[in-house]
């Protein structure tokens, strides 16, 4: 047998890390990074955990190499006694046939991966081809006859998948996560009859009717209590708990850990380890906006009848829509469009309109990259010093185990000097 030199040069590669950054603590890190913090806030972090540089490893590594950095940086973690190393409360899908176990992490690119596995099950519809036919609605809806799920909060089961087939999941950088969540879920109308109550039921002289319909969330609110929640260990979301929570790569020994940021590639690789390069077909950028714009025009548009009458009007939501196209990086900052016409707009309209708009300017991927960086930066404009530390915070353990930047320069300009 080959000695696996690959491990051994790795982890000296580790070790080496870790010692040199063993000795700049997170208080002098975050003076140095945000020097007009005040102390208290700057040293209020209570773990005293040892720092892998913000993002330098994660992209010098190579692919295979993410889950033994997860795996040192858990074992550093457990010996520093770092609270919820062993929180689980996500699922495992299963395909038998090539092995395959998948955690589900939303809002990483969980909508492919579900699509994949359940098509590889044969949990589609008649007449789907290939996974990118599953219709969005029955991936997260339809139902799962042939593949096996395993729900991580049952010990039980927990223990089995651990033995079990070769296991991946994907993580993401908590802040556009978070963004993106505050977006697709809060900003568009999707969870105003459901998570975004709790949210306004906190202001001090919230009415009944405004509960039933909280449609004036900002970022910073939503990140308050986002933080809050994941401060107290209460019930959080899965669109925003993180995702160590989720999939606990530090419990269930993961084979491959994926990121949002290098999904594409990370989704190649996958595919063809387990010998199914081909199965996605090749979809070029538009198709992929495209897709993506009648998902979200067709998903927010079929809400409005749900919601409480007259909460959101198919005006209000064309314009929120607009607005997150723009966030996303489609429509250019600067075509505008008021939707002031006293007649509702229709869903055609809308998307023919949008559609129409983007072909004129049709951005490229710098251009697509551009605009969305520039809009995440706004938004985390808009959080105050201690909400972005208190968020770093929340998010820990995400930051430390896939290294992310601790708190990206982009996002907190306003406030480092
Ligand atoms: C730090 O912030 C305080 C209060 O906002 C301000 O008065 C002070 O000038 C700032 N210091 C620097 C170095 O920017
Ligand atoms: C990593 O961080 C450095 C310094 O903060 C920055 O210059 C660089 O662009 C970052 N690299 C990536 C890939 O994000
Ligand atoms: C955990 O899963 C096992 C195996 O499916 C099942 O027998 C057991 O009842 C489950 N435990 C709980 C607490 O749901
Ligand atoms: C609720 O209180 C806040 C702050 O006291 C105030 O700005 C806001 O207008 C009030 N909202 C309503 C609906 O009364």
């Amino acid at each position: 047998m080959k000695p696996q030199w690959g491990v051994v040069v790795l982890v000296l590669v580790f070790s080496q890390i870790i010692l040199v950054y063993k000795y700049v603590s997170l208080g002098d890190w975050f003076r140095r990074r945000t020097t007009n913090v005040t102390t208290e806030i700057a040293d209020g972090n209570s773990y005293n955990t040892k720092q892998i540089p913000p993002n330098a490893t994660i992209k010098q590594l190579n692919l295979d190499d993410r889950a033994s950095r997860v795996k040192e940086m858990c074992r550093q973690l457990e010996k520093e006694s770092y609270p919820d190393l062993h929180k689980s409360t996500g699922r495992m899908l299963r395909h038998s046939k090539r092995d395959m176990m998948y955690c589900v992490t939303p809002k990483a690119g969980c909508t492919s991966w579900i699509r994949i596995m359940r098509f590889l099950n044969g949990d589609i519809k008649q007449g789907v081809h290939n996974p990118l036919e599953v219709d969005r609605m029955y991936v997260h809806y339809g139902p799962l006859q042939n593949t096996k799920v395993y729900d991580l909060h049952n010990e039980t089961l927990r223990k089995e998948v651990s033995s079990k087939g070769y296991k991946f999941m994907f993580a993401r950088n908590p802040y556009s996560r978070l963004y993106s969540a505050y977006i697709d879920k809060i900003f568009l109308p999707d969870y105003w009859r459901s998570a975004a109550r709790p949210i306004v039921k906190k202001r001090p002289n919230v009415t009944e009717s405004h509960q039933q319909c909280p449609d004036d969330i900002s970022f910073a609110e939503f990140t308050k209590f986002v933080v809050d929640s994941i401060t107290k260990k209460s019930y959080v979301n899965e669109h925003w708990a993180p995702v160590t929570w989720i999939c606990n790569p530090c419990e269930i020994p993961f084979d491959y850990v994926g990121t949002q940021e290098t999904f594409s590639s990370d989704t190649k690789y996958l595919l063809e380890h387990f010998g199914i390069g081909d199965i996605l077909p090749s979809q070029t950028f538009s198709d992929r906006i495209n897709e993506e714009i009648e998902t979200l025009i067709t998903y927010n548009f079929d809400l409005v009848n749900q919601l409480p009458k007259g909460c959101v009007k198919e005006n209000d939501l064309a314009r929120r829509l607009w607005k997150t196209f723009q966030i996303n990086g489609y429509i250019p900052e600067n075509v505008q469009h008021s939707f002031n016409s006293p007649e509702a707009i229709s869903k055609k309209e809308f998307h023919e309109l949008v559609l129409n708009t983007i072909k004129e300017n049709f951005p490229s991927k710098e251009e697509w990259k551009k605009r969305r960086n520039k809009a995440l930066r706004e938004a985390f404009g808009e959080l105050s010093a201690e909400l972005l530390i208190n968020l770093r915070k929340v998010y820990d353990i995400d930051i430390q185990l896939y290294g992310y930047d601790p708190l990206p320069k982009e996002l907190i300009w306003h406030i480092a000097t």
